[in-house]
């Protein structure tokens, strides 16, 4: 593992020097895309309007206990009737791309087979309104809403899998691919591994390490296989596929705590990334992962490998990592950022400008891969709304300090190609429901109000080119 220093930066702070704070758009280049992100289930509602069926999410969020406050995602952010109205706030905020996902189980309702519509029908408004606001759409393909009726049949467990989600890819290329261009095909994959089907925190709420490698490689061979998918069906698509990724610090240079900062970067950042590029599953520094082999059948190491033409890299924060005995198979555990007397966001998360620097250096050290488009970053705090206005200045110095260090790794080199900040708007964030606030643009979810916030005021500034 390499470790990079932040310039003009004390990395062990995290602090950024005022002058590298000084920067303006036009430092990142004409060509650099700024937009912001979002995904179905946490936005949309209407879960059970014009045929949609049901999602792991929706099964998920009705059992009790599962998410916090028991909220649930039925009306989200009405985003499905006030598509509209946001698309005009992403105009309004300075913003030239927005990245949404689809939901599977509007377009297939069994998740394959018989095809709704009026499904396709909402994400042709969609995109013909981008188009019409010259907002550049990019879709993704699976943002962790698995339709149900796949979970019956083993979901992500089972192979078959590859055939439904190739099905599903296929109808996405053919009816919009004709206007949508950047696609990126899977969101966070090892989310859903480790989430969805280890720890059961997320949907579908299976737990058990057994459930774990088949569903990485199934999830691997979906994310190859959905890029060619896209790239047989869609003229000059511009294909990524977004990976999740945290800067691993040792907790001190004892040879173990090394050795289990190894196997967490290998889960972590390596896992995903590097059978795309055809270096295979990180099993030099994890060997459990060698186990794998039991899900692989012949041809499958060809089949992980796709010549993407970005890396979508999500950094919110980085860890560190020391052994334990605790932990059957990783032996590691994390040493929470609370713990450490560094800055942290309302998830608990450490504000890491310098992690979010380091990843950038390390995913460049791949030859492999071609252009990094920043497909999330952002974070939750805890905001105020006071007399028509939300006052956010902690998630305007987050921005701040996240784009030097990514303006930084830029200017040596790294080919980082666009920003989406996550999110436009407030939204039902996962199994925190709706108490994490991530928006540039807050929501009432009692009437739906929107209000953008300092943060968003401050990018729109940004945005117009104003040195900040
Ligand atoms: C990502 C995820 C998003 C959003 C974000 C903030 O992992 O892709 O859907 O929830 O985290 O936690």
């Amino acid at each position: 593992m390499k470790t990079f220093d932040l310039p003009g930066a004390d990395p062990s702070k995290n602090k950024t020097e005022d002058d590298d704070l000084k920067f303006s758009k036009a430092d990142f280049g004409d060509d650099f895309c700024w937009g912001t992100a979002t995904a179905a289930f946490q936005i949309e509602g209407a879960v059970k309007e014009d045929g949609r069926g049901a999602s792991v999410w929706d099964t998920f969020s009705y059992k009790n206990g599962k998410i916090k406050n028991n909220d649930k995602a039925d009306v989200a952010c009405d985003f499905y009737h006030k598509y509209e109205e946001d698309l005009k706030l992403v105009v309004q905020l300075g913003f030239t791309e927005f990245r949404f996902s689809i939901s599977w189980s509007r377009l297939l309702p069994n998740g394959i087979g018989s095809v709704n519509q009026r499904g396709i029908e909402f994400y042709n408004r969609l995109i013909d309104k981008c188009i019409e606001l010259n907002i550049t759409p990019w879709i993704t393909l699976y943002h962790w809403d698995l339709p149900q009726d796949l979970e019956n049949r083993g979901g992500w467990k089972n192979r078959e899998i590859v055939n439904w989600f190739k099905e599903y890819a296929h109808l996405c290329a053919t009816h919009f691919g004709d206007r949508v261009k950047n696609w990126i095909i899977l969101n966070e994959p090892m989310a859903v591994a480790g989430l969805g089907y280890t720890t059961g925190l997320h949907a579908p709420g299976k737990k058990g390490l057994w459930n774990f490698l088949p569903v990485v490689h199934h999830l691997a061979l979906c994310q190859s296989e959905g890029g060619r998918v896209i790239r047989e069906n869609v003229s000059d698509a511009y294909i990524g596929t977004a990976i999740s990724c945290s800067f691993v610090e040792p907790y001190s240079t004892k040879p173990k705590d090394v050795a289990a900062a190894k196997r967490a970067d290998a889960v972590m950042n390596r896992l995903f990334l590097e059978p795309i590029l055809g270096l295979g599953y990180p099993v030099d520094a994890f060997s459990y992962l060698s186990n794998i082999k039991k899900y692989m059948l012949e041809g499958d190491a060809e089949r992980l490998k796709f010549d993407f033409d970005f890396i979508g890299v999500q950094n919110y924060f980085s860890v560190v990592i020391r052994h334990s005995y605790r932990v059957p198979v990783l032996w590691l555990k994390e040493v929470p950022a609370k713990l450490r007397n560094v800055p942290i966001t309302a998830m608990g998360w450490e504000v890491s400008p310098a992690g979010m620097y380091k990843i950038l250096k390390q995913f460049s050290e791949y030859k492999g891969i071609r252009d990094i488009v920043i497909t999330e970053s952002g974070a939750a705090f805890t905001d105020h709304y006071v007399d028509g206005e939300v006052a956010d200045p902690e998630r305007e110095a987050f921005f701040k300090q996240y784009l030097a260090a990514i303006l930084k790794a830029k200017r040596e080199g790294v080919n980082i190609r666009g920003y989406l900040a996550w999110a436009l708007t407030d939204n039902f964030e996962w199994a925190e429901g709706y108490s994490a606030r991530f928006g540039l643009v807050h929501v009432d979810f009692e009437t739906q109000k929107r209000t953008v916030k300092n943060s968003g005021k401050w990018f729109s500034e940004f945005l117009m080119d104003k040195n900040v």
